[in-house]
């Protein structure tokens, strides 16, 4: 065995992908060592972890149901509610890493500074504390939604101003004109959050969003499509067009509330799931607005030609893809889709591996632990990866089908077919053999 053989693979980060990594490379008889800037596992599902990185907020729920969102050998326990709040989802990692006895393989309150390729093959991995060390692959699972990514409107803002990242509470809002941009997730959540003790809740979108239920008919959104997609074998468009129409039915058309319907078809967007934000519409506790045109002192011009008062505003615009430790020049992720061999392997860059990086329509959780037990197969060369040139035309192929299928903006880089690309890995494994 050569001495780079020898060295263990290092882990960064003990969020739900460092976790999941942890546990399929000790299932593989991997040797490695983790390193985590908080003092405990979790990453963005521990509410105010002391990392400084979550975006959790105190109403957080996960939109994932409970039946979608477990391992396989770890499924979350039927006492659970179907949509877990952020508790309740650190709760299931903590018994995952207990089960497993996976937190004696981190370092916590351990930052890695600095990550760099050597001449041998080895990265060498320089710790906040100054230790240096080297590895012979490297698991990146820093998690890619705690570096905001801040929206520019032309005028000046007199209000307070924040992203999403930094929104805990609504308790700062009470009594205010508060205005929430952007129409994803977070941007719904907080919007209803808010609106119920603010004086007036605005939610501006550029595009708007086909917003569906968490509940049709007494189900969970995600059975429905989970129903169509593996019971009847529809591919995800036609899955993602026959929970519209369901929703619909369920829920009536959502412009008669004022949400204006999108231009882009359902399955071309990343999905956005309120139970509430409909309704609170139609009590006038949210009043939907263009794009911003204008930021005035104290008001807000929109696109419409209507201009508001307002005190502050909460950018739910998304994040942005970062690796601090990283020199850009070795790997960046920029707009547009990243270069990664199966969303997880530059090809440049043997033994550098990046699980979690991965947007799906449905639970980012489980389809991590399947990236695991692939990365676990290359690192316990159970596995073989294909030349360079084969990883290169995978990449482009997929880049081109994610510019072809998904609205084109930034928010879009890292998203996937949870189905399809879930079968490919698994297939891989099975055959002992990565290809295109
Ligand atoms: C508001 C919100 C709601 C979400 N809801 C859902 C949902 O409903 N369903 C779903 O499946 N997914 C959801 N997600 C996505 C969520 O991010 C994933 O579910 C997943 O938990 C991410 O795990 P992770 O381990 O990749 O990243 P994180 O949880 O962010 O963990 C990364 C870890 O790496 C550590 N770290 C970072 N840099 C370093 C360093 N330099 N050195 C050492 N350690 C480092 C951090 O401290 C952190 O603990 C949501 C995300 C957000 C922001
Ligand atoms: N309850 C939950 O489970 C929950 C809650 C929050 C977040 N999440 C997940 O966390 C991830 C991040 O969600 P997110 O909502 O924070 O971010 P996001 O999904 O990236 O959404 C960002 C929103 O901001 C808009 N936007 C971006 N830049 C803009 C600009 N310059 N001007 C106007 N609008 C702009 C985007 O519009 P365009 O579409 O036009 O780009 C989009 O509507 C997602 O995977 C989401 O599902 C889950």
């Amino acid at each position: 065995m050569s001495e780079l053989d020898s060295l263990p693979v290092c882990i960064i980060g003990a969020g739900s992908s460092g976790m999941a990594a942890a546990k399929a490379l000790d299932a593989r008889g991997v040797g490695f060592e983790g390193f985590e800037i908080g003092s405990d596992i979790g990453g963005m599902w521990r509410y105010q972890n002391d990392n400084g990185l979550s975006s959790a907020y105190r109403s957080l729920h996960i939109d994932t149901s409970r039946g979608n969102l477990g391992y396989p050998d770890h499924p979350i326990p039927e006492n659970y509610p179907d949509f877990l709040s952020h508790e309740e989802v650190l709760e299931w990692l903590e018994s995952y890493a207990q089960r497993f006895d996976l937190k004696r393989h981190f370092h916590f309150n351990c930052k890695v500074d600095r990550l760099a390729p050597e001449a041998d093959g080895a990265w060498r991995v320089q710790l906040a504390n100054g230790d240096v060390r080297r590895f012979r692959a490297v698991v990146v699972a820093n998690g890619h939604l705690w570096d905001p990514r801040l929206a520019s409107f032309p005028g000046r803002f007199d209000g307070e101003q924040l992203h999403a990242h930094h929104y805990r509470t609504a308790a700062p809002f009470a009594g205010k004109n508060v205005l929430v941009v952007g129409i994803g997730n977070s941007a719904v959540d907080i919007a209803v959050d808010v609106c119920k003790s603010a004086r007036r809740t605005f939610l501006s979108t550029r595009r708007s969003a086909w917003v569906m239920p968490k509940y049709i008919m007494g189900i969970p959104v995600d059975r429905w499509s989970g129903f169509f997609a593996r019971k009847l074998h529809l591919p995800t468009p036609v899955s993602r067009t026959l929970v519209r129409w369901l929703a619909y039915l369920a829920v009536g058309d959502q412009q008669r509330f004022g949400v204006p319907r999108p231009q882009h078809a359902i399955w071309r967007e990343h999905a956005t799931l309120s139970q509430e934000l409909l309704p609170y519409c139609g009590h006038g506790w949210i009043r939907m607005k263009p794009n911003v045109r204008e930021l005035q002192g104290a008001q807000v011009a929109f696109e419409d030609g209507s201009v508001e008062s307002v005190d502050a505003i909460i950018l739910a615009t998304g994040y942005r893809t970062s690796f601090p430790f990283l020199d850009p020049e070795l790997f960046q992720v920029t707009e547009d889709v990243p270069a990664l061999y199966r969303r997880m392997a530059p090809p440049q860059l043997p033994g550098l591996f990046f699980p979690g990086l991965v947007q799906p329509v449905g639970a980012t959780i489980p389809l991590v632990e399947v990236q695991s037990r692939w990365l676990a197969a290359v690192l316990s060369s159970a596995m073989h990866l294909p030349a360079t040139g084969t990883m290169a035309r995978e990449i482009d192929r997929h880049a081109n089908a994610v510019r072809r299928r998904y609205v084109g903006t930034a928010r879009y880089a890292l998203e996937v077919d949870a189905r399809s690309y879930a079968r490919q890995l698994v297939s891989d494994i099975r055959r002992g053999e990565a290809s295109i």
